[in-house]
């Protein structure tokens, strides 16, 4: 797959790279780069040469939330996110049952932040700033945000984080679970490729099912979710080799 303008995609012995490529904007994510991702995203969850899944920013950081020049070209500001939130990215980024690796290096904000949290394992550098400037700037997230940030970092600090134009910095982010990790800026390429190959060196039955048993399970009743646990722990045995 080429040819596109906002994403570099590379696949390479089991693992698609995809970049965000519009460094001059810092990332930031406009209707093309949307439409991009979609196919490509799209494609890696159906290619079965592809296990595992890395998205990165190029140039000096991962994203920098929605584009704000696109906000002027709508009729209103909510047309214009209706507009970019039409195909449903963040469903399919769901929808992929293989792990994701999000790279972070420096601004991580807004829809930046939500790609990051559709993803399973998260590495940032030590320069990496999070944030959610939506409300401050008159909107709420629409990409997830509401809905993720508490998930995965409480409601208390979701709110604070949601509702104030605090930024957080990666040792922050780290202990808020934001993030899974965090590393130099120089490690950060070698980190998440030998996170990669060691999710790549595991059975990927196990490993999907694993990842569907987190998402999946995290929406259901505790008695639900343990069922569910079950049957995806019997279908990972069966088809396990032995020897
Ligand atoms: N939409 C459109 N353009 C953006 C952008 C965005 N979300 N974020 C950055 N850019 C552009 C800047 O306008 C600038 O373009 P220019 O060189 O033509 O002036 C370029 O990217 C570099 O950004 P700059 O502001 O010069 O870099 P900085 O290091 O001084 O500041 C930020 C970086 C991220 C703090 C700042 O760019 C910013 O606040 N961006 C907006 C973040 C935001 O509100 N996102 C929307 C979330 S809903």
């Amino acid at each position: 797959m080429d040819g596109f303008q906002t994403i570099i995609y590379r696949k390479s012995q089991g693992i698609a790279h995809i970049s965000l490529n519009r460094p001059r904007v810092l990332n930031a994510y406009n209707i093309e780069m949307r439409d991009e991702l979609y196919q490509v995203l799209e494609a890696v969850r159906d290619d079965p040469e592809v296990d595992v899944v890395i998205l990165k920013g190029e140039g000096r950081a991962f994203c920098a939330g929605a584009d704000l020049t696109e906000f002027g070209t709508a009729p209103s500001l909510t047309i214009a996110r209706e507009v970019r939130w039409e195909r449903d990215i963040w469903g399919t980024f769901l929808s992929i049952p293989k792990p994701l690796i999000a790279a972070i290096h420096g601004y991580c904000l807004g829809s930046g932040v939500e790609m990051a949290l559709l993803c399973d394992i998260r590495i940032a550098t030590e320069d990496a700033v999070f944030g959610m400037p939506e409300v401050s700037l008159g909107m709420i997230p629409a990409a997830g945000g509401t809905q993720t940030l508490p998930r995965f970092l409480g409601i208390s600090k979701a709110l604070e984080l949601l509702l104030t134009r605090r930024r957080l910095r990666a040792s922050e982010a780290l202990e808020l679970d934001l993030v899974t990790g965090v590393v130099v800026r120089e490690a950060l390429d070698s980190e998440v490729e030998a996170t990669a190959q060691h999710l790549l060196s595991m059975n990927q039955r196990a490993v999907r099912a694993a990842k569907e048993a987190v998402w999946k399970g995290m929406e259901l009743p505790l008695e639900a979710a343990l069922e569910l646990e079950a049957r995806l722990a019997l279908g990972a045995m069966s088809t396990r080799s032995f020897g």
